[in-house]
């Protein structure tokens, strides 16, 4: 990786190395570069000297002098550092050179990959996400983990690796029984292929046969015989599950339309052959404790509310599997199979003990080698409404997510109606859809996706503030401003050199040349927030730069020309990761 945080550790760390001779090489070199977060302290910043000084014996102050004594300016023959200060106890504030800073725009602007290396070894990352219940409704949970969970397979897309979207539907169990029975009797051409319904009727079916089940002693039997049935693989059975999947996902597939995201449907019952050989596995390898009749794996620091131990369960008393067992034979399939380098589950943080003992068990199984393959959970919090409780319709339901979509896109019309009554109809009901989508998923990325959200349409669609319309219009003016001086204009083809002289202008390039920086960290944090902050803080510069610096008809008009389109560049790429659509006008 050649981010700047990198080449500038490169450096100070050869610094610290021939300042100090006398540094024990087993000790490791207490090395800290960062981003500043003020412009009056430079660039970045280097806060190492106070530790050297600790164990040095010497002055913080003195160690800084001797680090900047020994960098090395320079980076393959251009000024990289303009200056550097000590402030303080010892920091060290950097400017980064302008010749450097213009050097990198421009290969930015060159290039298609934004002058981002593509990894010399791709991993294979698998993204887990959506997930929906079969012959249930997506809810706003789901909501979530389908636009943190194409976010971040996006950006690994981008990163250069090879990523696997898995939609891990709970599309199998004894639920299903119920329904089928209830199907059988109620709806029976339904499941002979006659008649046609929607996953609305099916969800009303399923509440009906629970209600049946609970109450009817014969429909009960009935229910138990139908799982004995589908589990033996009998094909009546296996035909009505397989129309009952085939309705729920029609209306997942609607959503996922919308949204614009692409997921591979791999649901419980792709484990189900696996279920035996993993439980059986998992005993040859002396993990499993019978308790009360069921096979449990014991695993230490999982406690109930009362203290006592808390087991993954792999096989309930009466011979079933469940949820337990298929996340073990998942994650053998997944890096024993798939050979995944890294695997990745977004859900509510509700499921945290879940994954934290399901990666414990896998471990101790030897399915993961948690030093060669990274495993994570993404956790997300609670959608809130206007009155802080978790998010519902007006009828108390818990909201039917194509509804609350839609609804955005309507509030999006509405408000492109007020703002731009001359709109011809067509383009504005366009711009709508992708203005109503980008605001929901923005909304949500936006906010640190450990905490709880509260869901409001009017905010998520402002234009100002950090929202997806505010990015969206820079990347419009932009767009204007080509297509006022030229839009026949190959920016590309410029052959002036990139200028940089205002200080908008300086520190919107460094910013420009701090893309990667923003990728690599939510690659390793997951938080995609990070990104809608740096996209923020580029429109926020960005806007600030076309304040100070004219472009049109100015001396600089060619030099400008290039950053305005590395700066459109960036933020199409920026929002492209979080899912978000770029428009040209608005
Ligand atoms: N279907 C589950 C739910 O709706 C989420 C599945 C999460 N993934 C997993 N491997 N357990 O809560």
């Amino acid at each position: 990786m050649s981010t700047l945080l990198h080449i500038l550790s490169q450096k100070f760390q050869t610094a610290i190395l021939s300042a100090f001779p006398e540094w024990d090489p087993n000790t490791p070199l207490p090395l800290e570069i960062s981003q500043s977060t003020q412009a009056q302290f430079g660039h970045y910043q280097c806060n190492s000297a106070m530790k050297l000084a600790k164990v040095l014996g010497a002055k913080p102050r003195d160690i800084a002098t001797r680090i900047i004594e020994h960098v090395d300016v320079n980076l393959e023959g251009i000024r990289l550092i303009e200056k550097m200060e000590i402030a303080g106890p010892g920091f060290i504030n950097i400017t980064l050179d302008p010749a450097y800073l213009s050097q990198k725009l421009h290969r930015i602007l060159l290039d298609s990959h934004l002058d981002i290396e593509l990894p010399q070894h791709k991993q294979k990352i698998i993204v887990e996400f959506s997930s929906p219940n079969t012959a249930k409704e997506l809810h706003v949970g789901h909501l979530r983990s389908t636009i943190i969970g194409d976010s971040l397979a996006r950006l690994f897309e981008f990163l250069g690796h090879d990523v696997l979207r898995l939609n891990h539907i709970g599309d199998w169990g004894t639920a299903f029984g119920m329904l089928i029975a209830y199907m059988k009797q109620k709806t029976p051409h339904v499941l002979d292929g006659t008649e046609k319904t929607d996953l609305q009727h099916l969800v009303q079916w399923y509440k009906k046969s629970k209600e049946r089940f609970d109450s009817d002693a014969d429909f009960k039997k009935t229910s138990q015989l139908e799982v004995v049935a589908l589990q033996g693989g009998d094909p009546a059975a296996l035909k009505a599950w397989e129309i009952i999947c085939d309705i729920s996902r029609k209306a997942y597939q609607e959503i996922y339309d919308l949204l614009d995201v692409k997921i591979i449907e791999r649901g419980e019952s792709y484990y189900n052959p696996m279920l035996a050989d993993t439980v059986a596995d998992l005993e040859a390898k002396g993990l499993v404790t019978l308790s009360d009749g069921a096979k449990c794996i014991f695993l230490e620091g999982f406690q109930n509310r009362e203290g006592a131990s808390l087991p993954l369960m792999v096989q309930k008393s009466d011979g079933g599997y469940n949820y337990d067992t298929t996340d073990m034979a998942a994650i053998r399939q997944r890096t024993l199979e798939e050979k995944a380098d890294r695997i990745i589950y977004v859900t509510d943080a509700g499921q945290s003990l879940h994954f934290q003992m399901i990666f414990q068990a896998a471990e101790k199984a030897h399915y993961l080698d948690a030093s060669k393959v990274r495993v994570d959970h993404v956790p997300f919090g609670l959608v809130l409404g206007s009155d802080g409780k978790k998010f519902r319709t007006r009828s108390g339901e818990t909201e039917r997510l194509i509804d609350l979509l839609l609804a955005a896109v309507k509030h999006a019309d509405q408000l492109l109606i007020e703002r731009s009554p001359e709109m011809p109809k067509e383009e504005r009901e366009k711009l709508a859809k992708t203005l109503g989508i980008a605001a929901v998923k923005y909304a949500d990325l936006a906010c640190n996706r450990t905490g709880d959200y509260t869901f409001s349409y009017e905010r998520m669609l402002r234009f100002e503030g950090n929202t997806a319309a505010f990015l969206m219009y820079a990347y419009v003016r932009v767009a204007g401003i080509k297509r006022k001086i030229n839009p026949a204009l190959k920016i590309e083809e410029l052959k002036d050199p990139i200028v940089l002289e205002h200080p908008s202008e300086i520190s919107l390039a460094v910013h420009l040349a701090q893309f990667e920086e923003a990728l690599e960290q939510v690659a390793s944090d997951l938080l995609p927030n990070r990104l809608t902050e740096y996209l923020y803080g580029l429109a926020e510069k960005f806007n600030a730069f076309f304040r100070d610096c004219r472009v049109e008809g100015s001396p600089q008009q060619n030099s400008r020309l290039q950053i305005c389109e590395i700066v459109a560049k960036t933020m199409k790429q920026g929002l492209s990761i979080l899912g978000v659509q770029t428009v040209e006008r608005m």
